[in-house]
């Protein structure tokens, strides 16, 4: 039976869906380090992981018999990715499965916002009653602008319209507006005009730094901020001094520059103890609901990357799909140059079968190719296909 081992408290449909597809799952609750993590790997093919477990050049030279890593979150930093293509493992996350979790976040804050609740709220539990209609607004009517219009942008455009907003976005790209949102063709138009100002770019490096001192000068007087996307891309001095000047009337901030890393450690910010600022510790995608389907999403790729060869949506590999499923298909990873599907395909001619199938794919300096063959797959052409200068990895399935 193959074995695969998930650590970090994975959701546990992952192990149901490994399990119903014949491994041998193995789920820890912790992180391991990366002697531990070599050791614990022996005769594993499959290994899932979170945030904290780093999959390092070592530990790939050091378990070959490593097919595939699943990273059950969304960045994939703590794998050496470089690495783990150059020894054909393929690599999984799950870029989308906390989308929606992040724009109800942004819903939820946008109202508490402009009706100043977290304020209310700290008077209130300080033993203030302080019943006012002063400086609190619907929503209604008002003008959202959507600097980045990608998944977590675009869903929010759609719920903040049907909460009765006009949308206004931003995006380096010609994106496609949703329902009556509004494309603005540069970042001062939308900062001009929009009454509250969301950030959900990505984190390429252009974007540091990308929302300062300027930007907020630019924004409407009174206006609301709110930034769940990264850390880096805003100037939080600047948005402190917008908010102690009233420029700024409130703002939403879920991620920072730099984060604590243990749980409990001290969280140092300038915007702490501002009014009308909430903060939260980076858990815009943290639900029970986009564990789990973190958890479906990445078993499912894993699944069905181990028994069809399919790469759609991995990190690292090139992205192929040979539909249906066959005992009789192999995939290879090879170093991108001339020939060598002409080479593949005259050792398939070579063992007296044909070609029933077959998609390639490169990116850079790798192909990926997937081969349904017309009988068994004969050992001795699973071992020419092996030795060609080219390969990196083959891989059967079924
Ligand atoms: N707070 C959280 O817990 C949490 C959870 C999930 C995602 N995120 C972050 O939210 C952000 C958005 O995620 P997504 O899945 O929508 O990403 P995405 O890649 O689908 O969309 C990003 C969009 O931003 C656009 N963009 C990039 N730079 C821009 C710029 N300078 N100006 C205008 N547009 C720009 C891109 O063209 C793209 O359309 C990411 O940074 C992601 O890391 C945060």
């Amino acid at each position: 039976m193959p074995r695969a081992l998930l650590l970090e408290n994975i959701d546990p449909v992952a192990v149901e869906l490994l399990s119903a597809a014949g491994y041998e799952v193995e789920s820890v609750r912790g992180a391991l380090d990366e002697i531990d993590l070599i050791d614990a790997l022996e005769g594993v093919e499959v290994l899932g992981i979170r945030s904290k477990t780093r999959v390092t050049a070592k530990v790939l030279e050091n378990r070959p018999e490593l097919q595939a890593v699943g990273a059950f979150c969304i960045g994939t930093n703590q794998i050496d990715l470089a690495a783990a293509t150059a020894a054909g493992v393929a690599v999984f996350n799950a870029p989308f499965s906390n989308t929606r979790s992040v724009v109800e976040l942004a819903i939820a804050e946008i109202i508490s916002l402009a009706r100043r609740l977290i304020d209310r709220d700290r008077a209130l539990h300080a033993g203030t009653w302080d019943k006012s209609a002063s400086g609190s607004h619907e929503i209604r009517g008002r003008t959202l602008g959507i600097v980045g219009y990608g998944n977590i942008g675009s869903q929010l455009s759609v719920l903040a319209e049907a909460l009765g907003m006009r949308v206004l976005y931003y995006d380096l790209e010609d994106k496609l507006a949703l329902g009556n949102a509004e494309r603005c063709g540069t970042l001062d138009e939308l900062l001009e005009r929009a009454e509250t100002v969301s950030l959900h770019v990505d984190g390429r490096g252009g974007n540091a730094g990308m929302f300062g001192a300027e930007q907020f000068a630019r924004m409407r007087p009174r206006s609301l901020f709110l930034n769940l996307s990264r850390g880096f891309v805003v100037d939080h001095e600047a948005l402190r001094d917008h908010i102690l000047s009233g420029h700024i009337a409130g703002a939403a901030v879920d991620v920072f520059p730099e984060e604590p890393r243990e749980q409990g450690d001290e969280f140092r910010s300038v915007l702490r103890g501002l009014p009308n600022v909430i903060l939260t510790p980076h858990v815009g995608g943290s639900t029970q609901e986009a564990q789990y389907d973190i958890g479906r999403f990445v078993a499912g790729k894993l699944v069905d990357y181990t028994r069809t060869g399919t790469t759609t949506l991995s990190v690292n590999l090139p992205a192929v799909v040979l539909h249906g499923s066959s005992a009789d298909r192999f995939g290879l990873l090879h170093h991108n140059v001339p020939g060598v599907l002409a080479r593949v395909d005259a050792l398939v001619g070579d063992h007296g079968l044909n070609v029933d199938g077959q998609v390639l794919a490169t990116r850079g300096q790798f192909g990926y190719v997937v081969t349904d063959v017309s009988a068994e797959l004969p050992a001795a052409l699973l071992a020419a296909l092996r030795e060609l200068p080219e390969t990196v990895r083959l891989t059967t399935s079924g």
